[in-house]
């Protein structure tokens, strides 16, 4: 009798053992989507900071082209073999130009090449590559006898490594632009421009520019390939530009003014660049916008890359940190003029003003246009004082136009409660929320939307990082720690497709020699981009958005953060799959198994991707990819309709299962 008990006790012992030590499996339920997921769910953030746009993603080799920093010099080295006072001039036409007020007057007697130049050293130096072609212009005036102008590109030892001649052919003292292309002999991550002037004569000159012949779609005068490809294999959603704290500016003088930066790149007007002095330990005296890159080709690269444009606006208030000036009430009309005309100019027809001026800069197709930010990071009753004045404003013309509002700098804490507050009794169409935070906010916040209002506003996560050290410091890193966080997070998101419709991961670009804020989602040299892992999980995201959002529970309760996992699923219609996400944020490996309930067959054969790293591990120049997706083969129990898992330490996984 004593045995039998002792049987009984071990068989119960044992299975309650085995039961304790085999999970429940996961489901997801294929037959009832619970919402849509909109195609602009997974998106970008681009500002111009960290060299983003000037010495980034613009293609522009030479810094302060038209002298118009605040030293009009900076970036340019005078060589001279014998000294004349007065060779080299900074001249100031304000009277006639205000646009582009400076320009250089270089004069000369019987010079030969050698004898008097200018050198630019670029952006921390220029990226060359051998064999390419360079194409070097000015904008020049003379009247006397023609000087001659050799441009030579440098070496980082001082060795010539290509050269071209431009003998400007007008000497009638108006200004005209000319142009000589020449090929480099030889790659260079940290090149020059020198220029030497022969002849006897005066030449002012102005738009001093060398561009690289391989920009994105070949574009004269447009955009770095390298980079613009990083974004495009990303498939955003949208693209949001210009920023971003460069929108609101130190001051409302410094704020962006997308009317500044469209037409003739020579009219548009440099401005100081706000990350030019924000941070103490990271100053970038020589950084500038000189807007080379402006509002019509931020749309047109949205175009390019088949993203909705997302413009953010100045709402009539400078960054709050900085100078916190306001625009008073009765001064915001050219603002709200400036967000209405914004739409003008991208939607409107060739016969309207603005609709105009975008088809003679080569667009006469309208962008399509679809929302707009109005204000970055603004916060308290002065910003929603001049929001409701511009939502008026806009709705009254555009009733179907979406607009984007600030909830501040954080998640969280009063502002963001009076925010949250207002905004939703405003019924704002879409709440902008920020958050630079540690890993383990990510981890603890994967349910955050979970309780969100399904009806009201929706929420458009607009910049987010893990930040594995507090600000935004030299000590953080884009580890594979963060970027597991971001993944574990972003389940979140998608399980709350219906509310959270938009989300972008910032900052974007940092060149690696003038980066002002760390992390940053791909790092840059003159020549050379890598993404980091956080670009991978977005990208995973992104090519894997599927466009309706299945419920995926263990024990009817969504993953986030159980056992340290964090899931979340959905259907894509178009290819007829099912999409699992699951990120393991544990150090041990986990077996799951995976129910697949209310479909009907499956193809045995399905895909798996899986990102998975030591949590320290990070990308390089030189191991680009040691953090990145690899694909495998899975089998699918097609009659039992479970797939299981092995889910290493600390790992994300994508599968894709097709139904048949
Ligand atoms: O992404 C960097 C900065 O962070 C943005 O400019 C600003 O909006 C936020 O504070």
């Amino acid at each position: 009798m004593n045995r039998i008990i002792k049987t009984v006790s071990l068989f119960v012992a044992t299975t309650l053992l085995a039961q304790a030590q085999t999970p429940n499996p996961i489901k997801v339920n294929v037959a009832q989507p619970v919402s849509e997921i909109q195609p602009t769910m997974w998106g970008i953030f681009f500002e111009d900071i960290n060299l983003g746009a000037d010495g980034g993603i613009y293609a522009e080799l030479v810094k302060n082209r038209s002298f118009e920093f605040q030293k009009p010099l900076m970036g340019w080295k005078i060589e001279r073999k014998t000294f004349h006072e007065g060779e080299v001039l900074i001249q100031n036409r304000a009277d006639k130009n205000t646009a582009n007020p400076r320009f250089v007057s270089v004069k000369v007697e019987n010079a030969q090449k050698g004898d008097l130049g200018l050198t630019n050293e670029g952006f921390r130096g220029m990226g060359i590559k051998n064999g390419l072609r360079y194409d070097f212009s000015v904008m020049y005036r003379q009247s006397g006898s023609p000087v001659k102008v050799h441009a030579e590109l440098l070496d980082a030892k001082g060795q010539v490594i290509g050269e071209g001649t431009l003998t400007p052919s007008q000497t009638d003292g108006q200004w005209h632009r000319q142009a000589v292309s020449f090929n480099a002999k030889a790659t260079e991550a940290k090149g020059k421009l020198r220029l030497w002037f022969e002849g006897n004569g005066q030449i002012d000159l102005d738009m001093i520019s060398l561009f690289p012949e391989d920009t994105w779609k070949g574009r004269p005068g447009g955009m770095r390939a390298d980079m613009i490809q990083k974004l495009a294999d990303l498939k955003p959603g949208f693209i949001r530009f210009p920023g971003g704290c460069i929108v609101e500016g130190f001051d409302l003088n410094n704020r962006y003014q997308w009317k500044k930066t469209i037409g003739p790149i020579e009219e548009r007007q440099l401005i100081m660049n706000r990350w030019n002095i924000e941070f103490a330990h990271r100053p970038a005296p020589d950084y500038f916008q000189t807007f080379g890159l402006g509002f019509f080709e931020y749309l047109q690269l949205a175009e390019d890359i088949g993203s909705e444009a997302l413009p953010i606006l100045n709402c009539g208030m400078a960054c709050q940190f900085n100078s916190a000036e306001v625009v008073p009430m009765d001064q915001l009309e050219p603002y709200v003029q400036d967000a209405l005309d914004l739409i003008e100019f991208a939607n409107g027809d060739i016969n309207t003003t603005w609709g105009k001026v975008r088809a003679q800069m080569g667009h006469p197709a309208p962008f399509n246009l679809k929302m707009m930010g109005v204000g970055n990071e603004n916060w308290g009753p002065q910003y929603i004082e001049r929001l409701k004045v511009f939502t008026k404003a806009i709705k009254a013309k555009y009733p179907n136009f979406k607009l984007i509002n600030s909830s501040g700098t954080d998640p969280n804490g009063d502002r963001f409660d009076y925010l949250n507050k207002e905004l939703r009794a405003m019924n704002a169409d879409f709440i902008d929320e920020h958050y630079y935070r540690a890993p383990e906010w990510f981890l603890k916040n994967a349910g955050r939307y979970d309780s969100y209002d399904r009806n009201g506003s929706k929420v458009f996560a607009g910049e987010y990082a893990s930040h594995t050290n507090n600000g935004a410091s030299a000590s953080n890193r884009n580890t594979w720690r963060a970027a597991l966080s971001e993944a574990a997070f972003m389940t979140g998101l998608e399980r709350n497709a219906a509310v959270v419709q938009m989300a972008s991961y910032a900052p974007l670009f940092a060149h690696v020699d003038g980066w002002q804020w760390n992390p940053d989602l791909i790092w840059v040299d003159n020549l050379q981009s890598f993404g980091t892992p956080s670009y991978y999980v977005q990208q995973l995201y992104s090519l894997n958005r599927g466009t309706h959002v299945l419920s995926m529970t263990q024990n009817n309760q969504p993953l986030i953060g159980q056992d340290s996992l964090y899931a979340s699923a959905s259907w894509d219609k178009a290819s007829n799959e099912i999409i699992l996400k699951i990120a393991n944020n544990n150090s041990q490996a986990q077996v799951r198994e995976i129910q697949l309930d209310g479909v009907k067959k499956l193809d045995p054969n399905a895909k798996l991707i899986v990102m998975q790293s030591d949590p320290n591990s990070v990308n390089t120049f030189e191991e680009a990819l040691k953090v990145s997706p690899s694909e495998k083969k899975i089998v699918v129990n097609a009659k039992t309709k479970k797939v299981s898992l092995e889910l290493a330490p600390y790992s994300f996984y994508v599968v894709r299962i097709k139904t048949l």
